[in-house]
């Protein structure tokens, strides 16, 4: 195939992977798959509690929280799972930034999955990995946070 071809050739194959995932996902979903926001492991510093948590399908998701005074300041993630575990995790540390942590420890899979405009059903699963991901480093800042008093 000629060079010049073959950008052409990435660019539909780019295109055709989006139309698929469009099929499979909402639009929203897939914006987050594109472009997930608070993607990553942030700074130290910006680091209260950190959890990783594997679910029964055998991927990651780890969870880092900066909070002060009971209020999440900063959510990011990272995983190693699928795109809709993706758009979980984004629209979930989306859900949570500036919020009180007993409105995060309120949420429920159902929430995340309403928020993402509903997840195929083959994939509600992943909704409840980063419902649990979360939950469990709540727990474990709340542990760290009364066992240091006393
Ligand atoms: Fe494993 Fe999405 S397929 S959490």
């Amino acid at each position: 195939m000629p060079l010049d071809d073959l950008d052409k050739w990435v660019q539909d194959i780019q295109k055709e992977i989006i139309e698929e995932a469009i099929m499979q996902y909402n639009e929203h979903i897939v914006e987050l798959i594109q472009n997930p926001k608070n993607w990553g492991k942030p700074k130290n510093d910006d680091i209260s509690v950190w959890h990783a948590y594997e679910g029964p399908c055998g991927d990651t998701m780890h969870f880092f929280l900066k909070i002060e005074n009971d209020i999440i300041e900063k959510a990011h993630f990272i995983t190693d799972g699928c795109g809709a575990t993706v758009a979980a995790g984004s629209q979930t540390t989306m859900m949570i930034e500036g919020k009180p942590l007993v409105y995060a420890e309120s949420l429920k899979p159902i929430d995340i999955d309403n928020a993402l405009g509903g997840l195929p059903n083959d994939h509600k699963h992943c909704a409840e990995l980063a419902f649990k991901t979360l939950t469990r480093a709540i727990e474990k800042y709340r542990y760290k946070n009364i066992t240091k008093y006393k």
